[in-house]
């Protein structure tokens, strides 16, 4: 297949959907043709700010020839469900993170992608940020030594206002998890792309008195050790005020690297040559802390983007479905762990 452009239908109109929509209108491989949501004056208002027709009929968008790709932006446990229904019309699919609430139903989206010949991109942004590019190829090339040590630390705020805003929040049925399903989620996937499998989890999480009425844990502290050896930690929340900035922190035999804001912040490296140096890595970042979209879309257009170019290429995107679910599993295994109170050896 080689065209330039890719026709695509925008799934969801809420607010991550701008920063896809902003993307798809700015990139050269791509036309918005349509914007689907539930509810036509959601789907309405926001086509109207990209003079896009829109539709509430899913099935619309699965009819049309002119889509190549969709582009699933609505509520965590409905992505596999459409993703699957688009896979099956032919459609390549573009999902934002989490995957699926459900491992089960993530395999049965890889499988529909993989049965009918589509590609599969999941939404994990933060791998196309320059200092983490850098800093994944330093670490893949051995560059820290052997990895000991890593932290996603997501220590974020959320208001009651956020949770009581749309009722699919703070509900496991409909999010399936909390601060680690929905905002640490991109630290757990960028842990695992970093220091690989984990072979143990001690986890414990809590609702905190901070919020009411919600189901799913706005506070975890969870130890972990690598099947490669190395030990890590996950620090998640939406509870502790006002939310500090996000951070990676990598630590190996040769070295400390850590990342705040998808940003370098420390880059030490012992009796370092200039292949050692971490180049040009800077670029204007920002941070979920305190407010869920205070980024700037460069890093969306990206795997947008990437997803073109593997469409194109006939190659897997970066982020593909095998990619995608294994920060939904690793999940799974630290809800299980604070569940039962003790530590899982994963399989
Ligand atoms: N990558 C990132 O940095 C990032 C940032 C924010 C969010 N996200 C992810 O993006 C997804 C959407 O989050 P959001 O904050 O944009 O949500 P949102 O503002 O609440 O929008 C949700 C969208 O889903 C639709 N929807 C609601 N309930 C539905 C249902 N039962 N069935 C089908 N559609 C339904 C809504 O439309 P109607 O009201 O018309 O039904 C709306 O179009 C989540 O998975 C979230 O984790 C990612």
């Amino acid at each position: 297949m080689c065209k330039r452009k890719y026709g695509m239908a925008l799934i969801g109109a809420g607010m991550v959907s701008a920063a896809h929509a902003d993307s798809i209108m700015q990139l050269d491989e791509t036309e918005l043709k349509l914007v689907y949501s539930r509810t036509e004056e959601r789907a309405r208002q926001f086509a109207d700010r990209y003079d896009v027709p829109w539709t509430c009929d899913y099935n619309e968008v699965l009819r049309r020839d002119d889509i190549d790709i969709v582009d699933i932006t609505t509520v965590p446990f409905c992505h596999a469900d459409m993703g699957i229904e688009a896979a099956r019309q032919g459609k390549h699919v573009i999902v934002e993170k989490p995957m699926d609430i459900s491992l089960e139903k993530c395999d049965a989206l890889i499988e529909a992608c993989q049965t009918n010949k589509v590609k599969l991109a999941v939404i994990f942004q933060n791998r196309f940020k320059k200092a983490v590019c850098r800093a994944r190829e330093y670490c893949h090339a051995d560059g820290l030594g052997q990895l000991l040590y890593g932290g996603a630390h997501v220590k974020w705020y959320r208001p009651q206002a956020y949770f009581d805003k749309d009722e699919w929040r703070g509900k496991l049925s409909t999010e399936g998890g909390g601060a680690l399903m929905n905002q640490a989620l991109h630290y757990i996937d960028l842990l695992l792309w970093f220091l690989g499998p984990v072979a143990e989890v001690y986890a414990h999480t809590a609702i905190t008195p901070v919020h009411r009425n919600i189901e799913v844990e706005n506070l975890a502290a969870i130890n972990l050790k690598f099947r490669n050896g190395a030990m890590g930690i996950i620090e998640a929340s939406t509870c502790l005020y006002p939310g500090l900035p996000e951070r990676l922190e990598l630590y190996g035999t040769r070295g400390t690297i850590t990342l705040e804001r998808g940003s370098l912040s420390s880059w030490n490296i012992m009796n370092a040559t200039e292949n050692d140096e971490p180049g040009d890595v800077e670029e204007v970042t920002g941070t979920g802390a305190s407010d869920p979209m205070a980024f700037p879309i460069t890093w969306h257009k990206a795997q947008i983007k990437d997803m073109c170019d593997a469409i194109t290429q006939d190659r897997e995107p970066l982020v593909n479905g095998l990619e995608g679910r294994k920060s939904i599993e690793l999940c799974r295994y630290i809800y299980e762990s604070a569940e039962k109170g003790m530590p899982i050896i994963l399989p």
